[in-house]
Parts: C-alpha cells; sequence; structure tokens
C-alpha cells in the first residue's frame, strides 16, 4: 500500500494507542474528579479493544506506514496484563520505536515485565516534587517519591532514555519547576515542560494559566545556561536545550505559543478503536465495527489511508477565540 499524504502534505508516522480510558490520578486539567468520581461510568470491557485487536490494527497502521508505537491511557498500567500487549506489539516488522507514557504510579511494580517483553522505552509524567504541589496538580494524594521509585525502577529495567514530562500551570506549579530541573540535572533523564493545553472540555483552561515556554527557559537559563540542540528527528514536539556544563538536557514543549502542526505526523487510535487525527479532533472515525464484522487488513488499511488522506488538522496553530467552544474529545481516550 502506498504512504498517504494529507491535505497539508504529512505523512503518516506516530500512532498513540490508548488501551484504558481509566486513571489513577484525577489530575484537574484531565479527569477532574468533580466530574470522574466514584459514580463515573468508564468503557464497559466489550467497549474496549482487546490485545487481538490492537496488534492487528498495529499491523495495518505499519503498513500504511507507522514506524512510530506510544502506548497511552489514560494510565495504561492499569489495563491487565499490558506485558503481553507490549510482546504482541514488539513482534511486529516495521516498528522502530516502542514507548509507553504513564504517570508512574505502578512503574516499580512493572518496569521490569515491561522491559522483558519488548517495551523500548518510557516517559513517565512528573508535575511537581512537592508533595503539597504534586497533589494539586493530580487531584489525589500520592506521593511524588513513588513516581521516583517508578523512574528508578525503569532506569534499571533498561527502559531509557527516560523522559519526564511536566505540565506547568500558572501559580500551581511553576514555583516548583527549578526545583524539578535541579532533581534531573546530571542524570541521563530529560525533563520536559509542557504549556498547559485547551484539550478536552472539562479542564476550564484559561491562558492566563499558561507560563510561556520561553519564560521558562529563561528562568532555567539564569540559573544554569543552556545550548540549544537540534532536534533528535524532524517534527519532533519538544525543543531541545542542553546545559552548558555537560549536566544533561531539557526539553520545552510550546503547543501555545509555539504550535507545531506543520510536521505532526501523529494518529491516535482510542480506547474503543476510533481513529483519530489530531489531539483537538472533535470525534474519530469507527475502526472496531468493521474489524469486529470481518473487514480484511486492505479494507481496513484503506480506511485508515483515506482517513489521513483527508485530514486538515492544525488545531494549534488556528486557535482563536472562535474555537473556544468547539467541541472536542476528552485527552485521556486518546492518550495526548
Ligand atoms: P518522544 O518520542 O519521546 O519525543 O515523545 P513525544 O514528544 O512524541 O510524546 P509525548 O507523549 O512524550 O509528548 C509530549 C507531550 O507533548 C504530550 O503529552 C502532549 O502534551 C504534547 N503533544 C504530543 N503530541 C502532540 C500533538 O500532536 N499536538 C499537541 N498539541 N501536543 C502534543
Ligand atoms: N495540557 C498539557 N499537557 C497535558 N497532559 C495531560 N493533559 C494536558 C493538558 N491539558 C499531559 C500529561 C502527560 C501527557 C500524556 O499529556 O501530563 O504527560
Ligand atoms: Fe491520568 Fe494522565 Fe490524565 Fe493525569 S493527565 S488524569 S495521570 S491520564
Ligand atoms: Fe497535530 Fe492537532 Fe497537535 Fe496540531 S494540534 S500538532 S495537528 S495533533
Amino acid at each position: 500500500m502506498s504512504i498517504p499524504l494529507d491535505n497539508l502534505g504529512r505523512r503518516i508516522r506516530d500512532l498513540r494507542i490508548s488501551v484504558t480510558d481509566r486513571c489513577n490520578l484525577r489530575c484537574p486539567y484531565c479527569m477532574p474528579k468533580e466530574v470522574f468520581g466514584d459514580r463515573y461510568e468508564f468503557l464497559p470491557r466489550a467497549e474496549i479493544l482487546t490485545f487481538e485487536e490492537i496488534e492487528r490494527l498495529t499491523r495495518v497502521f505499519v503498513a500504511v506506514g507507522v514506524r512510530k508505537i506510544r502506548i497511552t491511557g489514560g494510565e495504561p498500567l492499569l489495563r491487565a496484563n499490558l506485558p503481553e500487549l507490549v510482546e504482541r506489539l514488539a513482534k511486529i516488522d516495521g516498528v522502530d520505536d516502542l514507548t509507553l507514557t504513564t504517570n508512574g504510579l505502578l512503574l516499580a511494580k512493572h518496569a521490569e515485565a515491561l522491559a522483558k517483553a519488548g517495551l523500548g522505552r518510557v516517559t513517565v509524567s512528573l508535575d511537581s516534587l512537592d508533595a503539597e504541589v504534586f497533589k494539586d496538580m493530580a487531584g489525589r494524594d500520592h506521593d511524588p517519591d513513588a513516581v521516583l521509585a517508578g523512574i528508578s525502577a525503569a532506569e534499571a529495567a533498561g527502559l531509557g532514555p527516560i523522559k519526564i514530562n511536566c505540565v506547568v500551570r500558572r501559580g500551581v506549579n511553576d514555583g516548583t519547576a527549578i526545583e524539578l530541573a535541579e532533581h534531573f540535572r546530571g542524570t541521563p533523564h530529560v525533563l520536559r515542560f509542557i504549556e498547559f493545553m485547551d484539550v478536552g472540555t472539562l479542564n476550564e483552561w484559561n491562558l492566563s494559566e499558561v507560563v510561556p515556554a520561553r519564560d521558562l527557559l529563561e528562568q532555567i537559563s539564569e540559573r544554569w545556561p543552556l545550548v540549544p540542540v537540534d532536534p533528535a528527528y524532524r517534527g519532533e514536539v519538544a525543543r531541545r536545550y542542553a546545559y552548558a556544563d555537560g549536566a544533561g538536557e531539557i526539553g520545552l514543549i510550546a503547543s501555545v505559543t509555539a504550535p507545531f502542526c506543520g510536521d505532526c505526523t501523529r494518529a491516535r487510535l482510542s480506547t474503543k478503536g476510533e481513529l483519530v487525527t489530531c489531539l483537538f479532533a472533535t470525534g474519530g472515525v469507527d475502526l472496531r465495527a468493521p474489524l469486529r464484522n470481518g473487514a480484511s487488513d486492505a479494507t481496513l488499511g484503506q480506511i485508515v489511508s483515506d482517513t489521513w488522506s483527508g485530514r486538515t488538522d492544525r488545531y494549534s496553530e488556528d486557535r482563536s477565540a472562535s474555537t473556544a467552544d468547539l467541541p472536542r474529545i476528552e485527552m485521556f481516550r486518546i492518550g495526548g
């Protein structure tokens, strides 16, 4: 099958697969606990793709051009027997990079099994090392030390290079950004600061809460001089900077102040099997129904290819007052 280009000339390269819509945190910027309380009904099992179905669809995506797979959630480590899925995906010819984004709370328990199953590396979300601030960002009273233990276990299991994602909200955790940078300086882990985004419809996003990446860059480089580093690959979302004294590297993801839609090669597969072509999409194209109704790989590949070819998404570049009220899919269903 030929590799499709979308309407803006972008090819499909990455697939982010959400394996569950559940999470053990309630980050107010993603799953506010007022909405996702005890009685919230997550997807029933029959709605969720099985490992066999995910493997089959992944093979279809790889045939259409995907080379990089990221397993996401919700919190992917809540999906039972996840190493079994990793093992299936690791065997697919053509997958160059197999990785997972997690909040790290269960990572100490699962790192070794994931590595053995063939996972290449992990990215861990960690918004603050201060217990109180962590709680405000995460919406639940967990200890950031549990996340650090997960990072250590992942390192010991060989799941590096590890990236640490920190979403920054003004007045909530921006005051602890330097402490976080100091903690990871001198380690091989790459800390990346992400601008708070208006994903989903529930996080009461406000531009005044976004700390522009350039402000953080200034703040950090005043303390430890930084030098820019070339992107590791075309379309990398983080801008890279190395500490001038050789103490490692950080990244800045300026998705609000400097959008990167022009190079966006990412497709998403939602928990229930929709192909979603933008983080800010209103919905997706159902692949589960044709899959369960017996469609061939060629037919599924054609649906993926046609959907990608018709893609015009560039939400972050179009963001304005008039896009603010558009309906959109929730982030925890497509894993960021
Ligand atoms: P690497 O392969 O390690 O470079 O990872 P990545 O940067 O592709 O993936 P990761 O999940 O770590 O992305 C970091 C964060 O950047 C995400 O969690 C999102 O917050 C943001 N991000 C990633 N992809 C997109 C995208 O397509 N659009 C927007 N607006 N933000 C994105
Ligand atoms: N803005 C920016 N990043 C977000 N993430 C979740 N919600 C948002 C948001 N509103 C991040 C998570 C995780 C990654 C998958 O996306 O913290 O690191
Ligand atoms: Fe869970 Fe990640 Fe959403 Fe936080 S951002 S609630 S850890 S899925
Ligand atoms: Fe890609 Fe949409 Fe993000 Fe732009 S906003 S980079 S098109 S996912």
